[in-house]
């Protein structure tokens, strides 16, 4: 007898990320598809790992992470957001953003639970709410500046959520949080028992003198959140894959029987090094500016194209309003036209929903090199 396999996601394909950076490939196209730094680290990232490896950091790190780097997160966020981490009970070093999400889901949810989430959304969630045996409740964000659907969370939230998922810095709508909005979401589920998880793994890559507004900084959210982080974001290095999530006690304590299984420990010499790299806080609070000049002089080339440019307040992202022309069709289609016929790889918003609604917006990803920047407005420029 033959097993039978049967998919725990049948409808999940290649993913759109994967789609454009191959269809690039084949046509030789500019890639401003895929979210990633196009530059070099810091030197000091080498000298950091080299450091790790003298010390002889080859063996497996402490199940929750190596505690000196815990203890800066830990000094981190208090000095942030005034939140008081105990690095031994409420902090765990993660195998980037992604695991950290994953293990958050899987410590939270039960078979049937409800979990919203806001679309556009970034596209681990769908998957690993279902994975985990949880009820996905997509919410389309609102308006031109993509914000939250208060009336249509507040109806969810009175029909049951088990937790509610948050990204800011938003991927992909470059959109923030504010302060107002954590206490307005605060406030809405003060009376539901409902966990936040808060995917902020752009949290250092904010622009124009805002500052990010975190949920371990909101008297209401904090107890019951889990926030999530990614050193590769900040440091450049996405190939690294190391994070952290940090939650209240209670909560972090079944975090990390879930991470104790799936993972064990992380890259013993990766944490060294972050460790070091947060020695240092001009790595992280020159990354705004750093980012801002991109977008700036990306925005400025684009300034007579025939794209209309929605705000960009945060991340790595610029999300681009198709000309009449390019809308007739299909973001996706479109989206595999201009890497085809004219040869820059973008992202199309649609698989970025549920339902994968055409959407007329395309993303591009601006942390690339000025020279590849100035090649992909020049294409853009030249479409009517
Ligand atoms: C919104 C968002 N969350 C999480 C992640 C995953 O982070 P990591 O690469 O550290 O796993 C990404 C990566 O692109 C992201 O854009």
């Amino acid at each position: 007898m033959n097993p039978i396999l049967s998919s725990k996601l049948p409808q999940a394909g290649t993913s759109i990320f994967t789609h454009m950076s191959a269809l690039a490939q084949t046509h030789n196209a500019l890639n401003l598809a895929q979210g990633f730094p196009g530059f070099e680290p810091s030197t000091e990232i080498w000298q950091g790992l080299q450091e790790a490896c003298k010390k002889g950091l080859y063996q497996y790190a402490p199940m929750p992470g190596y505690l000196p780097l815990r203890e800066s997160i830990a000094q981190h966020v208090f000095q942030r957001f005034g939140f008081n981490a105990d690095p031994q009970t409420d902090i765990t070093i993660t195998a980037g953003g992604t695991q950290a999400l994953y293990t958050a889901f899987t410590a939270l949810i039960e078979t049937g639970d409800r979990v919203a989430y806001f679309e556009p959304a970034y596209d681990s969630y769908h998957p690993a709410i279902l994975l985990n045996g949880g009820i996905p409740v997509p919410l389309a964000l609102e308006g031109s500046q993509f914000e939250i659907p208060w009336e249509a969370l507040d109806r969810e939230l009175k029909k049951g959520l088990k937790a509610i998922v948050i990204n800011s810095p938003h991927n992909p709508t470059a959109s923030l949080l504010s302060a107002q909005d954590l206490s307005k979401l605060g406030r809405l589920i003060e009376n539901h028992p409902t966990f936040i998880i808060s995917d902020e793994v752009y949290e250092h890559i904010v622009f124009d003198g805002q500052s990010h507004a975190g949920v371990l900084q909101d008297p209401l959210l904090k107890n019951r959140s889990i926030v999530v982080s990614s050193f590769g974001k900040t440091y450049h290095v996405t190939g690294f894959k190391l994070g952290y999530a940090i939650a209240a006690s209670p909560i972090m304590k079944e975090f990390r029987k879930i991470h104790q299984f799936q993972v064990f420990a992380v890259h013993s010499a990766s944490q060294h090094l972050f460790y070091l790299m947060m020695q240092n806080p001009k790595h992280y609070e020159e990354l705004g500016s750093f980012y801002a000049e991109l977008r700036d002089a990306f925005r400025l080339r684009l300034k007579d194209s025939a794209f209309s440019l929605l705000p960009c307040k945060g991340t790595y992202f610029q999300l681009l309003k198709m000309p009449d022309s390019l809308a007739k069709m299909s973001d996706l289609k479109a989206a595999e036209w201009l890497c085809r016929e004219k040869g820059l790889a973008l992202i199309p918003l649609s698989p970025f929903y549920s339902d994968g609604r055409n959407t007329g917006y395309l993303r591009a990803c601006f942390a690339k090199p000025t020279e590849q920047l100035k090649a992909a407005t020049e294409i853009l420029n030249a479409l009517a």
